[in-house]
């Protein structure tokens, strides 16, 4: 399928839950890109105002105008129905991410990962949206030992945020059986890029090192350094929720979104210092080794087969290639 194309045969119009987060923002910039209308909705739980002000400016003032702002919670029913009136396609990003955070308050997760995700789905179901697309995530895979990781393959959980997503899968699959609502879950993995905060006990691990780097200030390894990750770019991640959006689909289902490499935490962190020395920027301290953290798998690698096949989801970025285009914002982020 050439998305090009298909965007290009009518104005749809788009849901970007999330939209002032690290990915949804991405999503938003690239459908105003494509001349779609973009709908946005967040509550600036970990979202940020300057987030769609970097939007707004990497688009055309024609192409801005195209977009409209809810500040709304998921967790409030009428919310979503007012998302979701009118609009073809949802893009559903808005939860609280990150496996730590779960652990600490499992509650909070809960309320908007699992009750805030029925309530979108719900009000896309009645407002008889095209498509629901919702942000799965690898850690679903929880302690399966199978490498690389297939979507029928699944094991027990490891943390409050890895059941939230699996209860994400549950419901969609849910409504398809009983209403007849399929719907595309992308199960993530570490996603990366332009725009994920780097700050905040919460902070991913690319954004957060690359600061502690341009801040040169020490990084921390969570255990050995060779737990590894499959690190997504998030232009891969904006490819598979499009092609999501507009694929044709019998049930719902659910889709690794990756590239289908593995990189350890200490290729990650020579990755990273190469990459800031071509902008100009020197680090030439060692990482410190500490604990491994509560929760985390310790290895991921996607095989993307499925999303392949049924998709036609090609990833145009691998790591360094993500890293090299990533590098100058975070570069410019911090020396604002
Ligand atoms: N970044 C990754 O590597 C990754 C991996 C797997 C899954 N995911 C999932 O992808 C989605 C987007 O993640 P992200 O990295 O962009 O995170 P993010 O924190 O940058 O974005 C999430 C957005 O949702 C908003 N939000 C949170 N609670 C809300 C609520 N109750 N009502 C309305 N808006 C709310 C936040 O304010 C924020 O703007 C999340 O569902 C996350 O769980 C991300």
């Amino acid at each position: 399928m050439d998305i090009l194309a298909t965007l290009q045969q009518g104005k749809g119009r788009w849901l970007v839950t999330g939209c002032a987060g690290f990915i949804g923002s991405n999503l938003v910039e690239t459908l105003l890109k494509y001349n779609q209308t973009v709908v946005g909705l967040d509550n600036f739980a970990t979202g940020h105002q300057h987030n769609l002000h970097q939007v707004q400016q990497l688009v055309s003032e024609q192409q801005w105008q195209n977009f409209s702002f809810i500040e709304g919670d998921i967790r409030t029913f009428s919310d979503c129905q007012l998302a979701c009136e009118g609009v073809d396609y949802v893009l559903h990003q808005a939860a609280l991410g990150s496996v730590p955070r779960s652990i600490n308050d499992p509650i909070a997760t809960n309320e908007t990962n699992i009750s805030g995700f029925l309530n979108m789905l719900q009000a896309a179901r009645e407002a008889k949206v095209k498509r629901f697309v919702y942000a799965a995530s690898s850690s679903t895979y929880g302690d399966h030992p199978a490498l690389p990781k297939v979507e029928a393959n699944i094991g027990q959980p490891l943390s409050p945020y890895a059941v939230t997503k699996y209860v994400n899968e549950l419901y969609a699959d849910v409504f398809s059986r009983t209403y007849g609502f399929h719907s595309v879950g992308l199960r993530y993995f570490n996603v990366f890029g332009p725009r994920q905060d780097p700050n905040g006990a919460y902070a991913a691990v690319i954004p957060k090192w690359t600061a502690a780097m341009i801040a040169d200030q020490d990084v921390h390894i969570n255990g050995d350094g060779e737990t590894s990750r499959d690190f997504c770019f998030v232009a891969n991640a904006v490819q598979a929720n499009l092609r999501a959006a507009l694929s044709p689909i019998e049930k719902s289902e659910v889709f690794n979104v990756a590239v289908g490499d593995r990189t350890t935490l200490n290729q990650l962190f020579d990755a990273l210092v190469h990459c800031l020395a071509d902008n100009n920027v020197q680090y030439a301290r060692a990482p410190h080794y500490g604990d491994f953290r509560a929760g985390d798998v310790r290895h991921s690698q996607a095989d993307i087969s499925k999303a392949q096949q049924m998709l036609g989801y090609e990833p145009q970025f691998k790591i360094l290639d993500g890293l090299k285009q990533a590098m100058p914002w975070y570069v410019g982020q911090q020396s604002d």
